[in-house]
């Protein structure tokens, strides 16, 4: 194991004084696209090996591109046409892999394979979603949130819904990025031990049954899929969500200048009224999703010790 590499595993494994730097490169990064479309080929010759275990469109596409942009290339993994499906372990693929790669980007439904990969391989290991976390897409948010709002210190933040891997990243934020989460849930959806972890004995991260409680005055709502990749439907569950549907009647009462955020994929009519997401005004997904691409470029290069 390499202890000197720069893993991209979760928020909280990381300084703020890093993250920031990570953000404002993705901000600088974002500035010169738009103006020039000229880019750095500061990972000139670098291999990102991406390996998926479940579907994407955003994290696959936006990696892809940002590898590529930076001089890069990617090379593109589904877990199921690889040896791995047929028993080979992540032990070995990652020693194997790590002859080839410099780094690797990994989606998977057991966060312990990414740390296996990170024991493995002397290539640092990013986050492309796992059981756990998604901390890329909190980067975008959050980058999102500042370039249309201002900073996210000191606002009030409230998640509505069902208590997953993004809403894992957005508690790990709130202590880091210095806010008040408030996360507004069915009781009959109950934290995990992972979520009751990193919650604990923090003021700011307040869990609540009342809409009204964490909505009032609030400067950024968040919500997500009812049903992540892997967990089941059912449609019991799906009635108890139904009173956390992100729309204008539940957000009477947030602050005037709100903003909406969703990782995507989105559906319309259960977590998010179409009313909230499509309203410009309001809703600020599309940048989230276009700073994906910024923001992971920054990561790659801070990975890659570039800056
Ligand atoms: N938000 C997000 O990670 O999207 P994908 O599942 O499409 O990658
Ligand atoms: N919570 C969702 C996020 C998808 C990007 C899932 O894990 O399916």
């Amino acid at each position: 194991m390499n202890i000197n590499k720069r893993n991209f595993i979760n928020l909280s494994d990381i300084k703020k004084k890093e993250l920031n730097k990570i953000l404002n490169r993705a901000v600088s990064l974002k500035k010169s696209r738009i103006k020039t479309r000229s880019f750095k080929n500061s990972l000139y010759g670098v291999n990102l090996a991406m390996i998926f275990e479940k579907p994407s469109t955003r994290t696959r596409v936006s990696f892809e591109i940002a590898i590529k942009e930076l001089g890069g290339q990617a090379i593109i993994l589904d877990e199921s046409t690889t040896h791995l499906a047929r028993g080979e372990t992540v032990a070995d693929t990652a020693r194997v892999l790590d002859r080839y790669c410099q780094a690797f980007m990994i989606r998977t439904n057991n966060h312990h394979k990414l740390l296996e990969y990170e024991s493995y391989a002397n290539a640092p290991i990013i986050n492309g979603l796992s059981n756990l976390s998604h901390p890329c897409q909190v980067m975008a948010d959050i980058m999102a949130y500042e370039e249309n709002r201002g900073k996210i210190l000191k606002k009030k933040v409230t998640w509505m819904g069902d208590l997953n891997n993004v809403l894992y990243s957005w508690v790990e934020a709130s202590n880091i990025f210095g806010f008040n989460l408030y996360i507004a849930h069915p009781k009959q959806v109950r934290l995990n031990a992972d979520l009751k972890k990193i919650s604990k004995g923090k003021k700011n991260v307040i869990f609540t049954q009342d809409i009204k409680e964490a909505v009032n005055n609030s400067n950024c709502v968040i919500t997500d899929t009812w049903f992540s990749m892997g967990s089941k439907m059912n449609n019991l569950s799906e009635k108890y969500f139904m009173k956390y549907q992100v729309n204008k009647k539940n957000l009477k009462g947030a602050h005037e200048k709100y903003a909406f955020l969703h990782c995507l994929p989105a559906k319309r009519g259960k977590e998010v009224s179409g009313e909230i997401i499509d309203d410009n005004k309001i809703s600020i997904v599309w940048d989230a999703a276009e700073n994906r691409l910024h923001v992971q470029k920054a990561i790659l290069e801070w990975c890659l010790k570039k800056i």
